[in-house]
């Protein structure tokens, strides 16, 4: 049983020394001369140690990798690209990248963060410039972490941001306003619902911002006026949502046509309801409501306008009819009570006089003493 024992133990010293000697940890590939190193899919439970210095591009991809820490990548500073894609990750630590002082793309893309420090992503030099977390966040708490992380780890100089396919359904206003170099901004494939005032507030540099896939069903005013805010010259992906063409939907319409240099799918967006307007086109939408003609749809706003007139004129007047009615009855209770009324003046008007008496003698016996004071004064 020791010999056993023993026997394993040196089996596995002299594993790892013939790993160290041919440089590469097990079950990776290593090139040198790509300063490449890959760990693909082989069940691994931890970042493997032994990982070269030379190594500049580090994926290790589709394993069973639940937690990582700053002592993960100790000695790694060659290391720009990291890709740990795919794995089990549930907490990002604080500093866990700081080591790592040439990194510019760290790809966590698929794993269920449930739990992200503020300063996860602080890398020194801020060299970082691309982060991906598409399919990463565990659930809203997670966002809510990263949110707060996004302001801490001082990420003013990254270019693109993925957060596709994290079911997010609303953006708090200034999660992005630290973030003034970012260029690519990825909401792919959420739940977004709308679009706020400040959601998308200090990203100054912006480039391409896409939100297709989501859940956006129309552009309110508040939404406009935020995507109006953005820099000019950004290029905008709104298609695969459910818009629903029905009446309100007319100044998202517009805004499309004005717009179409900006977004780089407008004449794709097309009506998902309701379902007599399905693959109508949204441009086609506009064109309609301005009375266009040509082949222009019209939502008949208008005419479910009037309806809605006719329908408070008619309360109008059924609001008069009441209002006279009640007039009426009180008019009759008044006539109907005058003896009542009469005698309950006549018993007011009495009981007025009396209280103005008793107030009448209280004055005259409260002012006695002042009465004697100038006296006694006037005597000095
Ligand atoms: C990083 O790369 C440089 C040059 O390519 C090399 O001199 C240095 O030793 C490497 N760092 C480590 C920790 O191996
Ligand atoms: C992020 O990762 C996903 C899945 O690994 C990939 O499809 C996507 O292209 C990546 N995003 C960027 C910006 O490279
Ligand atoms: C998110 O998951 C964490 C860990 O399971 C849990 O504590 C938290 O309550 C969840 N938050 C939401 C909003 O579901
Ligand atoms: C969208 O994200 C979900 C996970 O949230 C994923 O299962 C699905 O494949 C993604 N769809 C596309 C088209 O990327
Ligand atoms: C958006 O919020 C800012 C303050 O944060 C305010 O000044 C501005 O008027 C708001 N815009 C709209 C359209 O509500
Ligand atoms: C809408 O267009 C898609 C593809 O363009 C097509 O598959 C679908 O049948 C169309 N639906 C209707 C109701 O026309
Ligand atoms: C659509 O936009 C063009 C300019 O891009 C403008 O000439 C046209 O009148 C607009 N149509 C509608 C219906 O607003």
């Amino acid at each position: 049983m020791l010999d056993l024992a023993l026997r394993m133990v040196f089996c596995a010293l002299l594993c790892s020394i013939s790993a160290r000697a041919s440089g590469c940890p097990l079950r990776c590939e290593c090139s040198e001369a790509a300063h490449t190193v890959k760990c693909v899919s082989k069940d691994l439970r931890s970042v493997p140690s032994g990982i070269p210095g030379y190594t500049r591009n580090l994926f290790i991809t589709g394993n069973q990798i639940s937690r990582i820490g700053p002592e993960s990548f100790k000695g790694l500073d060659n290391i720009t690209t990291l890709s740990l894609s795919n794995n089990r990750i549930t907490k990002v630590e604080s500093q866990t990248f700081s080591g790592l002082r040439s990194l510019r793309s760290l790809d966590l893309s698929s794993n269920q963060l449930a739990v992200i420090n503020p300063e996860a992503f602080t890398v020194p030099g801020h060299t970082l410039r691309e982060l991906n977390l598409s399919r990463a966040l565990y659930n809203h708490s997670s966002f809510m972490n990263l949110a707060v992380s996004l302001r801490w780890s001082t990420l003013g100089e990254i270019r693109t941001l993925d957060l596709s396919g994290n079911r997010l359904i609303y953006l708090p206003s200034h999660t992005f306003s630290y973030l003034g170099g970012l260029r690519r901004l990825i909401l792919a494939n959420n739940s977004l619902v709308a679009l706020h005032n400040g959601t998308f507030s200090g990203l100054d540099s912006l480039e391409q911002l896409d939100l297709t896939l989501n859940a956006l069903r129309t552009v309110q005013e508040e939404g406009l006026a935020e995507l109006a805010s953005l820099p000019p010259g950004v290029r905008l992906l709104l298609g695969e949502n459910p818009w629903t063409c029905i009446c309100g939907m007319e100044p998202f319409a517009a805004w499309l046509n004005s717009s179409q240099g900006h977004v780089g799918d407008a004449e794709g967006l097309v009506c998902a309801f309701p379902s007599d307007m399905r693959n109508t086109s949204l441009l086609r939408l506009a064109a309609g409501q301005a009375g266009a003609g040509g082949d222009g749809v019209e939502l008949g706003c208008h005419r479910v306008g009037e309806g809605a007139d006719l329908a408070l004129q008619t309360s109008y007047v059924f609001l008069g009819i009441v209002l006279g009615f009640v007039g009426l009855v009180f008019l009759l209770v008044l006539y109907l009570n005058r003896q009542g009324i009469k005698k309950r003046i006549n018993d007011m008007r009495e009981a007025c006089t009396e209280m103005l008496e008793g107030y009448h003698y209280h004055y005259e016996h409260d002012s006695d003493p002042r009465l004697s004071q100038v006296s006694t004064t006037a005597d000095i």
